[in-house]
């Protein structure tokens, strides 16, 4: 009889997410088994608690789901974790990383953009470029070949989210933009034909005036859902809205694609028990809708 599915969500937060776990549950964990306040140095007993107790061949019922608000805290314990797997005696079972949404969310936004444009070659602005999720949007861009502006609105901030990501894709099309003024968001969103807005939350970006100046641009795409939202005008729900030319999405109409890549990743994570869930491999599952 086949072992049950267990998934094992490790959190730095106070009280693991609720979100996390509803999803998992949905997605078609059997058995869900979270800790909140997970500290690195608390990663490896989790890690010999999952892989020394079912035989390789049973590892693949048993995934690790790396969640909570604090994407940088986050990475820290997915490091942590992958370092105390044991791969060369068929002892690690499969890992993902979606703190605070930021993997399923970036990969949802640039399947959103793909559905109309050829990315290759594209000329993208993220605005918002230096958050974890617009980080990750300027990275599955900047992979599938598009000439990628990371806004900010301090130049150094954007520059450096340029190196981080130049230092993982090669030959990576990227440019740091400041953008601190509307002379700055002018000459940013000039020629481009895509736009995805990843500011914080509540915080317009792009003023209507400002998309309605750029005549390039063909899709236009809003993570943000807590008015106001980032790029004005766009409505939370719309989903290839055309407004004046733009097919725009707002932050549920992304959000659609984005619970499915979700649940797909957790499912996908009980395939086998190799599998490493980021960025990339998120985004690939995300091809499918
Ligand atoms: N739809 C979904 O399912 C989903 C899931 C996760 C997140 N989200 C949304 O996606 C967006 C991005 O998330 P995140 O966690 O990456 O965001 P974040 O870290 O809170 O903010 C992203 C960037 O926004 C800029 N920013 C912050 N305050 C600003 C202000 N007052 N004015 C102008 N820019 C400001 C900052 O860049 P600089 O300081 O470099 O300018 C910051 O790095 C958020 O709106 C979030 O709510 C949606």
């Amino acid at each position: 009889m086949d072992k049950r599915r267990i998934l094992i969500q490790i959190d730095a937060d106070a009280h693991a997410s609720v979100f996390d776990r509803v999803v998992a549950v949905d997605a078609g964990a059997e058995q869900l088994f979270s800790y909140a306040g997970v500290k690195p140095e608390q990663v490896q007993a989790l890690v010999h608690g999952a892989i020394f107790t079912r035989g390789p061949k049973d590892l693949k019922h048993t995934a690790i789901f790396v969640g909570g608000s604090d994407v940088g805290a986050a990475e820290k314990l997915m490091h942590e974790a992958l370092k105390h797997m044991l791969p060369n005696f068929g002892l690690r079972v499969s890992i993902m990383l979606d703190a605070n949404g930021a993997n399923t969310t970036a990969a949802a936004a640039v399947r959103a953009a793909a559905r109309h444009l050829t990315l290759q070659g594209a000329p993208a602005l993220v605005l918002g470029g230096t958050g974890p999720v617009g980080q990750r949007v300027a990275r599955l861009l900047a992979r599938e070949g598009s000439h990628v502006r990371v806004g900010s609105r301090q130049q150094a901030r954007a520059a450096a989210v340029c190196r981080d990501i130049a230092a993982r894709v090669p030959n990576a099309l990227l440019q740091p933009v400041e953008v601190a003024s509307d002379a700055d968001l002018s000459a940013a969103i000039t020629g481009q034909t895509l736009v995805i807005a990843a500011g914080a939350a509540g915080v317009v970006l792009l003023p209507k005036a400002a998309r309605a100046a750029c005549p390039t641009l063909k899709v236009a795409i809003e993570l943000n859902a807590v008015p106001p939202v980032g790029i004005e005008g766009v409505g939370v729900m719309d989903k290839a809205v055309n407004q004046g030319g733009v097919l725009c999405y707002g932050a549920i109409g992304v959000g659609d694609t984005k619970m499915k890549v979700h649940k797909a990743a957790v499912a996908a994570l009980f395939e086998s028990n190799d599998k490493v869930l980021d960025a990339e491999e998120i985004y690939a599952l995300a091809q499918q809708f």
